[in-house]
């Protein structure tokens, strides 16, 4: 049984992963390929109850180091007790976000310096990587407003506008210098962004394949 393959979404709030998780599901589903979803942070009983902790609003400081280890907790979870698992059995996995997140928002967003973020990610995930990462990117004002628009907003989706400038740059930045992620433009309407997500799965797939 050949090793499954690990897709992961990522982009800001409102950019539409839901429904591009949807768009990868249903290529896997026409491809005979079997796959699970799972979502960061959570995806296990522990790692959910970590993304309450995350998403609450609190009445003390939550530091950018402490919304980090969250982070890398759910993380070290998921990865051991699901992903590496349905992998290891020739299960795909599509992720809705996963570490890039967090080199995004606790690296760009709240500016965490880059070698204390590599040196958590060598501890926690050694050289586990997704095989392929679509990166939906959406300006922030917009993706803010259609998040917004879904209700009620979390600890993190409150952050100031910069907030989200800051991690779009550093998401963008990383995707420039790593193969492995594909930026899609979310700006657009939704055909379009399916239309895209899906010439980059059947890239993906030729590739492969050979
Ligand atoms: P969402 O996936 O439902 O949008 O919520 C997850 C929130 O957590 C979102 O605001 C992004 C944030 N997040 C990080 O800041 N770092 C991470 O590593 C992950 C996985 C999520």
């Amino acid at each position: 049984m050949p090793r499954g393959k690990f897709i992961v979404i990522e982009g800001l709030e409102g950019a539409g992963k839901s429904s591009a998780m949807a768009c990868v599901k249903n290529f896997l589903t026409e491809h005979a390929i079997p796959h699970r979803q799972v979502r960061e942070p959570g995806g296990t009983p522990m790692a959910e109850a970590i993304r309450a902790l995350v998403k609450q609003p609190w009445m003390e400081t939550v530091t950018a180091e402490t919304e980090l280890l969250l982070m890398y907790a759910s993380r070290a979870q998921l990865v051991a007790n699901v992903i590496e698992p349905s992998l290891a059995q020739g299960e795909w996995v599509i992720g809705d976000r996963h570490d890039l997140s967090s080199r995004a928002y606790q690296g760009g967003g709240r500016g965490i310096a880059d070698e204390k973020l590599a040196s958590l990610r060598q501890l926690v995930l050694g050289e586990f990587q997704p095989d392929l990462t679509l990166l939906l990117d959406i300006e922030p004002q917009r993706g803010l407003a259609r998040a917004q628009a879904r209700g009620d907003l979390d600890r993190i989706e409150q952050e100031e506008l910069a907030f989200f400038k800051r991690t779009r740059q550093r998401y963008l930045s990383i995707a420039a210098t790593d193969p492995t992620i594909q930026v899609i433009d979310a700006n657009q309407d939704m055909a379009a962004v399916h239309r895209d997500l899906l010439q980059q799965l059947q890239r993906f797939m030729a590739q492969e394949l050979n």
